[in-house]
């Protein structure tokens, strides 16, 4: 594999990822059989893990999106969440999957989590492909975490750094400039 000159140590290789992805879809399918769930995906970090992590899952399955942001082009967190782009429909009464690619210091999710509860869905549980636990300011407890990852800047599998490297197929260590 060719890895891109800005990638210092890839931490997690396509394979790697696969693997994790698809058992994560066997619990969450497993755990919501029988029931029908709302998947609500944080753009834009998390669409190549939703994209892999939806088709790993066998319930009836809608699927809506959020855009939040709160690094910009900055490496560490701003620490003020803005909504870039609402969900388009109501959810109440929906149990509701929130897809996320990374939990750092867990303001994002904990944005999101109050924000959801004022829409009264039935449930809301969280899968996150990372979580980055040194950081967290914030108790985030997640249902399907894919793995731990060091007090590093991640990048690639849809984690960018100033909106670059989300195509990488791996998640890598950015190189300090
Ligand atoms: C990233 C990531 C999470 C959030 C996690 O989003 O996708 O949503 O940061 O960080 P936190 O736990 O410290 O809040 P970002 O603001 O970079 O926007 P993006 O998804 O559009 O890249």
């Amino acid at each position: 594999m060719t890895v891109h000159p800005d990638v210092k140590e890839i931490l997690l290789d396509e394979k790697t990822i696969a693997r994790r992805v698809a058992e994560l879809g066997a619990q969450i399918s497993k755990d919501y059989a029988g029931k029908s769930l709302t998947a609500l995906v944080v753009l834009k970090g998390s669409f190549v893990f939703a994209a892999d992590l939806l088709r790993a899952i066998d319930v009836q399955t809608k699927v809506e999106f959020i855009g939040l942001r709160s690094y910009g082009s900055r490496t560490s967190t701003s620490g003020v969440v803005e909504i870039t782009m609402d969900v388009k429909y109501p959810l109440n009464g929906h149990d509701v999957l929130i897809i996320e690619d990374i939990v750092d210091t867990g303001l994002t999710l904990d944005y999101l989590k109050n924000n959801l509860a004022t829409r009264k869905p039935a449930s809301i549980k969280l899968a996150s492909l990372l979580h980055k636990p040194e950081r967290g300011v914030k108790d985030m407890s997640i249902d399907y975490l894919g793995f731990t990852v060091p007090n590093e800047f991640v990048i690639g599998y849809g984690l960018d750094f100033d909106g670059r490297y989300r195509n990488l197929p791996y998640v890598g260590i950015m190189k300090t400039p």
